[in-house]
């Protein structure tokens, strides 16, 4: 993680103004032995104070859990947020807490709730909040004439207007740091019946572009496609296999694979605007493979 001298000092002022019970200067403490605090404590206070904080939304479960638990073995201290699975982000944070990361839950519904306050309530409990991970996401299948209004504003409010708003919020509140979005390697595919899901996809990777431009340089913003990487509990493995041979690699892909297209995201420090595709080379090939043209059943 960046090192932040400027912080690490300005607290350790701090630090020892709490201490005295009044306002003195480190160069004043310096010289009165009683005010000097010990080695130990020092190295606690910088320890504490090196701690960046990471916003991992749709982080109870799946993809999203790995990306939470990844980035506390880095070294934040970890948002979690989650919408429905209330138990499992309890477990996730609790398995952060044993890695020796703060973690707290924090629930909010995309579509109906107070997405931008959610940036408010996380910055309250991890002031250093320094990255923002755009995972959560909602997937319905719909060509465009079979999409309802109500789904895609489902699809938009949970995979685009919520992204978009906890960027702008990030944006204000957030001086220096790093904003990921989690798109999907079907942008790269036109015949896809997923209509309003895949709109709301590419719209994202387009506002990763934008907000690297408008948030630079104090904001990076970045984005992952991820190939096959964890399909959805009922896929058939047939359809599977299927959706394998259009991929070059032959494979499915690794949540490991993820972790590291996310290391590299975050220390590179001249990448902004980018979309990595972590797939296999599938959205090279475009063969476009999916459930809706899978001859069998999926
Ligand atoms: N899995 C893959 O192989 C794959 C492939 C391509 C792209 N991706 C992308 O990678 C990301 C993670 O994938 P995933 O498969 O782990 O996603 P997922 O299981 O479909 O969903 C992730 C989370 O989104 C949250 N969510 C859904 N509706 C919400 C709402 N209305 N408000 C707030 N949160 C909501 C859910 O939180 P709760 O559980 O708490 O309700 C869910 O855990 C997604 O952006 C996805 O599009 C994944």
């Amino acid at each position: 993680m960046r090192p932040t001298p400027l912080r690490r000092w300005v607290i350790c002022w701090a630090w020892t103004c709490r201490a005295d019970g009044g306002c003195v200067c480190w160069w004043r403490t310096a010289a009165d032995a009683r005010c000097l605090p010990s080695l130990a404590v020092i190295q606690e206070v910088l320890l504490v104070t090196d701690r960046q904080a990471a916003l991992v939304t749709g982080g109870a479960t799946r993809v999203g859990r790995f990306f939470a638990l990844h980035l506390a073995r880095r070294g934040y201290d970890i948002a979690l947020h989650y919408h429905h699975s209330a138990a499992a982000a309890g477990e996730t944070a609790a398995t952060i807490r044993h890695q020796g990361r703060d973690c707290e839950t924090f629930a909010c519904d995309f579509r109906t709730g107070d997405v931008e306050g959610l940036i408010e309530r996380v910055i309250a409990r991890f002031p250093a909040l320094a990255l923002l991970v755009n995972s959560a996401s909602t997937y319905a299948p719909g060509d465009i004439r079979e999409t309802a209004r109500e789904q895609l504003e489902t699809q938009f409010g949970v995979n685009l207007f919520a992204p978009f708003l906890l960027t702008r919020a990030f944006g204000r509140r957030v001086d220096a740091g790093e904003i990921i979005n989690i798109v999907d390697n079907k942008i790269a595919f036109e015949q896809h019946a997923y209509a309003a899901y895949l709109l709301a996809k590419k719209s994202l990777a387009e506002l990763t572009r934008m907000a690297a431009i408008e948030l630079a340089p104090a904001i990076r913003v970045n984005a992952i496609a991820p190939g096959v990487i964890l399909p959805a509990a009922q896929r058939t493995s047939d359809y599977l296999a299927w959706r394998y041979a259009g991929i070059p690699l032959a494979r499915q892909g690794e949540v490991e694979e993820l972790g590291q297209a996310l290391d590299y995201l975050l220390d590179n420090r001249f990448a902004t605007g980018q979309v990595l595709f972590v797939d296999g080379g599938e959205s090279v090939n475009r063969v476009g493979r999916h459930s809706e043209n899978y001859p069998g059943r999926s």
